[in-house]
């Protein structure tokens, strides 16, 4: 498989290359700006990429990635951050400049490698405070905007590119065809990142695991394709654990056994783990300590499960790409934004090696495994749901009475959007509640009663999200049951905070 190397230099924005590259069948992988070159050199890439990001090349202690790169022989293209590395590295200057933040035309100069068939003009997305003076030498212009005379430069020879905007972000017009000159014409990458090679591949590497494999299964797309895919390889010797941990959604418990033992042929076993989650989360409010006080139960369960039905020698979990970013453990730039618990939670935890067979992969790659393994379409469509569950919707302390909220309320949001035919085109879709009231007018009293706050959002990702602007009508449907038919609710309110600043879940 020919495979893109793109090293972080910590933009927001490095991860959409590799997801926009993959989006064209072609591998690419996000590594940190400072992975050794025989590592880079072990992939074997077609081309290189490097990311923007905050630092300036005169910072002391800029990053850099090693110099010993540009003489791989292997096309390079540096964005932004990566373009001023470029013309430093090849004896260019970099100055600082007003900063240029959004949408600037890019002017073509030069219409061949990577501006082919762009046209004379495009718009294109700039984030930048410094930029090229001058070119190095050996180095040509191809495109210019009105505030960067050196926006877009090539040395074909070398085939090494540096742009000052940023092809990956939707607001570049053919931003998409820019990555594709690159990775298809100026690297020759074959497009052969296909779902169904990923499953044949994965399945191949999985067979070759020694022992048996446990699985804690949530019900969710991640867990079941990652159950689906080990039991492909190695069948009964991977065994499924379910828990239900008394933070699920309304009636999910049941849904999730009969599906299990409905569709699949794996070895499954269901826990209840209720009382034992809700005890332990008593008087938590906390998020990150709500996080960990669930990841350690799961544990206690697991290592009960274990030693009762072991050995095991592998430990599978559903982790994908986002999450392995977001929990910093790519050991890029990119900061924890929160403790996914599902990843590098268990490192030493009763020696058990832990297998992921989805970290590579985008949620949407996962959709494409679970239709070619067979995933029943309800469960192809449902929404991600937090590993903590309802502990992470719930704002303060977790009680009966805030979970009876959250479950039915959520169910109204998702049964509304399923009769307006919404469900499935948006990301995530459900209610949170926290501890302020309002008030309210039942009858001829005033009550105080809890607010619910409705979250529907649009992604790709999960990386970004926008609210979903939702006809008000539906709103008021949705509203109005959630007053009418829950008690204690007297307030609905609908969040219209994107990711970023805000994320997806309210914790
Ligand atoms: P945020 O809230 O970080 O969510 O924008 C991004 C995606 O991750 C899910 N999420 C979690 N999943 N453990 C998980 O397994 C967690 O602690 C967790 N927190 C958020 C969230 O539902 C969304 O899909």
């Amino acid at each position: 498989m020919d495979k893109i190397v793109v090293l972080d230099f910590g933009s927001q924005y490095s991860h959409l290359i590799c997801r926009r590259i993959r989006d064209f069948s072609v591998y690419a992988e996000l590594l940190p700006f400072d992975t050794p070159l025989e590592e880079i050199n072990k992939m074997n890439p077609k081309g290189i990429i490097f990311s923007g990001g905050p630092a300036s090349v005169y910072d002391s202690g800029a990053p850099v990635p090693d110099e010993k790169i540009f003489q791989l022989q292997v096309p390079i293209l540096g964005i932004c951050y990566g373009h001023q590395i470029i013309v430093n590295n090849f004896g260019g200057k970099i100055k600082r400049a007003n900063k240029e933040y959004g949408s600037s035309v890019l002017t073509i100069d030069s219409d061949s490698g990577i501006l082919n068939g762009i046209g004379d003009s495009v718009r294109a997305w700039m984030s930048h405070g410094d930029e090229a003076e001058d070119v190095p030498e050996g180095f040509e212009i191809i495109g210019h905007t009105e505030n960067s005379r050196y926006a877009a430069i090539a040395n074909k020879q070398k085939t090494v590119f540096g742009i000052q905007f940023h092809p990956e972000v939707v607001h570049t017009e053919k931003g998409t065809e820019i990555l594709k000159n690159f990775v298809l014409n100026v690297c020759n990458a074959n497009q052969d990142w296909t779902m169904e090679k990923f499953v044949e591949n994965s399945v191949e590497n999985i067979s070759k695991v020694d022992g048996n494999v446990l699985c804690g299964v949530s019900g969710g797309i991640d867990s079941t394709v990652a159950a689906l895919l080990i039991h492909k390889a190695i069948g009964d010797r991977l065994k499924c654990v379910f828990v239900d941990n008394g933070l699920l959604r309304l009636n999910e418990a049941e849904e999730i056994e009969n599906m299990f033992k409905e569709n699949f042929e794996v070895n499954f076993t269901k826990i209840d783990g209720q009382e034992q989650f809700l005890s332990k989360l008593n008087r938590v409010v906390d998020p990150e300590e709500k996080r960990k006080v669930v990841g350690e139960e799961f544990v206690n369960i697991f290592t009960k499960f274990s030693k009762e039905n072991g050995p095991f020698t592998w430990l599978a979990q559903g982790t994908l790409y986002p999450d392995v970013i977001e929990s910093g453990v790519s050991k890029g730039p990119a900061s924890v934004i929160k403790t996914h618990h599902n990843v590098g939670g268990l490192p030493d935890w009763l020696n058990l090696k832990v297998l992921e067979p989805l970290r590579d992969l985008y949620k949407d790659e996962v959709r494409k495994v679970a239709k070619i393994i067979g995933v029943p379409q309800n469960l192809l469509v449902r929404h991600p749901f937090p590993g903590p569950g309802l502990a992470v919707r719930i704002i303060g302390e977790v009680t009966k009475n805030k979970l009876d909220i959250t479950r039915i309320a959520s169910k109204i949001v998702e049964e509304e959007l399923q009769n307006a035919d919404l469900y499935e085109k948006v990301w995530q879709a459900y209610a949170a509640v926290g501890d302020d009231k309002a008030v309210g007018v039942v009858g001829d009293e005033r009550k105080y009663g809890n607010i619910v706050m409705i979250r529907i959002v649009d992604s790709i990702d999960a990386m970004t999200a926008d609210w979903t602007r939702i006809p008000n009508e539906l709103l008021e449907k949705i509203s109005n049951r959630i007053t009418n038919e829950i008690d204690d609710v007297t307030w609905v309110s609908y969040v219209v905070s994107s990711k970023p600043p805000a994320t997806i879940e309210p914790q």
